[in-house]
């Protein structure tokens, strides 16, 4: 049911205390897997084919670069078709790279084009401008790249790699998905072997889909479960076909929104279980939630189940820092569904969450201290206490700073909330979620939207 905004802001957006959600839906591919199959279709030689690819701006932003640098990229019905350059063979872009707010798109860019013998540069919003790229230009630099950064390593940043990329061994100093992988696709361009030492295992997409498209690439675990990744540099790599399923970090939305709005029975079909991406569910199960998998398969080589969600009474539960990079997009709308259960939930290890599209765990302690959570925020650690049934919780008016993970949760939070919560902004839930709205209104969510702009 759309109503009018109960606070008139440009972009504001509120959400209100709904009746007990039900349906079913899918949620968008996922986001990881998307920004990999575009990059990696863009480089390998012939027609890679992808279906469910996510269509939002992140993604979308990837693709772009992805065509300036010679991938053929289209788009009929639902199938997209990505006709490669080739590995080593792509063109020296003849404008800046803007990837607006998708910190994974412009990272990994960096590694793939960083260590070619060309100028390339690199732009984005306020958001991904404010975050540090150092983490990945480190790298870079050790292998020959040349970097012409902003202070502190930050956007926009020049790149130009050398005659010869230098293979190097890289221990990746945080758990990072993105710096990993980074390095591994500059190691694409590299004559040798690179090797990425992982000591805190992160999302394995880029192994799996660049295994999966014909790199030389080997992984051991050694006795203290460090991982050893290593490329093979400048084999080939030949197009592939993509089937993305759905994200988790997206299915994460209503799946909480589920557990909280009371009487709630719902079905998200088709959604990614790989075992790096599955923390918050693990979690959520610990509280006392009832999600049942149904139908869980194979699909592309990933594990892919619909998930059934019940409204449930939940607890407060202790979250270890270990469990971090398994859910590390998760804990804004953990702390939702946690300022619904009964007692307190610490989230430990959550130091990364500083340097995501906002400071998250600043952002969603403010969101939550402004809608009446009893919460508390340390360096590396956030506390909610719970008030089962949401009585007194919202009215509260949330600023997102450009987050869309941040966005959607105080969303979540209003459906279940006594009070409604607005948020500041939800222009930045289309980088991930576009149909996000639409969606959760089609379960039974009540949202109101500001009108002007629309
Ligand atoms: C991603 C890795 C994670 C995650 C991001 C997507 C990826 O970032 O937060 O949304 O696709 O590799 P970090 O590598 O910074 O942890």
């Amino acid at each position: 049911m759309i109503e009018p905004a109960t606070l008139v802001g440009e972009y504001t957006a509120t959400a209100h205390a709904s009746g007990p959600l039900s349906g079913k839906l899918r949620v968008p591919g996922d986001k990881s897997i998307s920004h990999r199959a575009l990059m990696f279709g863009g480089l390998a030689a012939g027609r890679t084919n992808i279906t469910g690819l996510l269509e939002g701006e992140d993604v979308m932003a990837t693709g772009r670069a992805m065509q300036a640098m010679g991938a053929v990229i289209s788009r009929e019905n639902d199938q997209w078709t990505i006709d490669g350059t080739g590995n080593g063979c792509l063109l020296e872009p003849q404008h800046e790279l803007d990837f607006g707010n998708a910190g994974t798109g412009v990272r990994l860019t960096m590694g793939l084009v960083g260590a070619y013998d060309m100028k390339t540069r690199f732009c984005g919003d306020a958001s991904l401008s404010s975050r540090p790229m150092g983490r990945v230009l480190d790298p870079l630099r050790e292998m020959g790249v040349q970097v012409d950064a902003a202070s502190g390593d930050r956007l926009p940043v020049t790149l130009h790699g050398p005659k010869v990329t230098a293979p190097i061994t890289y221990r990746v100093p945080m758990p990072s998905a993105q710096v990993k992988s980074a390095v591994l696709l500059a190691g694409l361009n590299a004559p040798g072997i690179t090797t990425v030492i992982e000591p805190v295992m992160t999302r394995d997409h880029t192994e799996k889909m660049l295994t999966g498209f014909g790199a030389e690439l080997e992984i051991e675990t050694d006795d203290n479960g460090v991982r050893h990744i290593r490329l093979q540099g400048q084999g080939e790599l030949t197009g592939q076909t993509v089937d993305v399923p759905g994200d988790p970090s997206s299915a994460a939305f209503p799946l909480v929104a589920a557990l909280i709005v009371p009487g709630s029975d719902i079905i998200i079909e088709n959604v990614l279980m790989n075992p790096a991406r599955t923390g918050l569910i693990i979690t959520l199960q610990e509280m006392g939630a009832d999600i049942e998998f149904l139908n869980r398969r194979l699909a592309g080589g990933e594990d892919v189940t619909d998930l059934r969600v019940r409204a449930s009474e939940l607890k407060g539960v202790v979250v270890p820092p270990e469990r971090a990079p398994s859910m590390i997009d998760e804990y804004p709308v953990l702390a939702i569904a946690s300022a619904f259960a009964e007692g307190e939930t610490v989230m430990q290890g959550l130091e990364e969450l500083r340097v995501k599209e906002s400071d998250r765990l600043s952002a969603t302690a403010r969101g939550l201290e402004a809608n009446g959570v009893d919460c508390s925020e340390a360096e590396s650690t956030l506390m909610v206490r719970g008030t089962p049934g949401g009585y007194g919780l919202g009215g509260g008016l949330v600023a997102t700073h450009l987050d869309h993970r941040i966005a959607m949760s105080f969303l979540v939070m209003g459906l279940a909330a006594q009070n409604p919560v607005t948020i500041d902004d939800d222009r930045m839930i289309a980088t991930s979620f576009p149909d996000f709205t639409d969606m959760m209104t089609a379960l039974g969510g009540r949202f109101a939207q500001a009108q002007t702009q629309r």
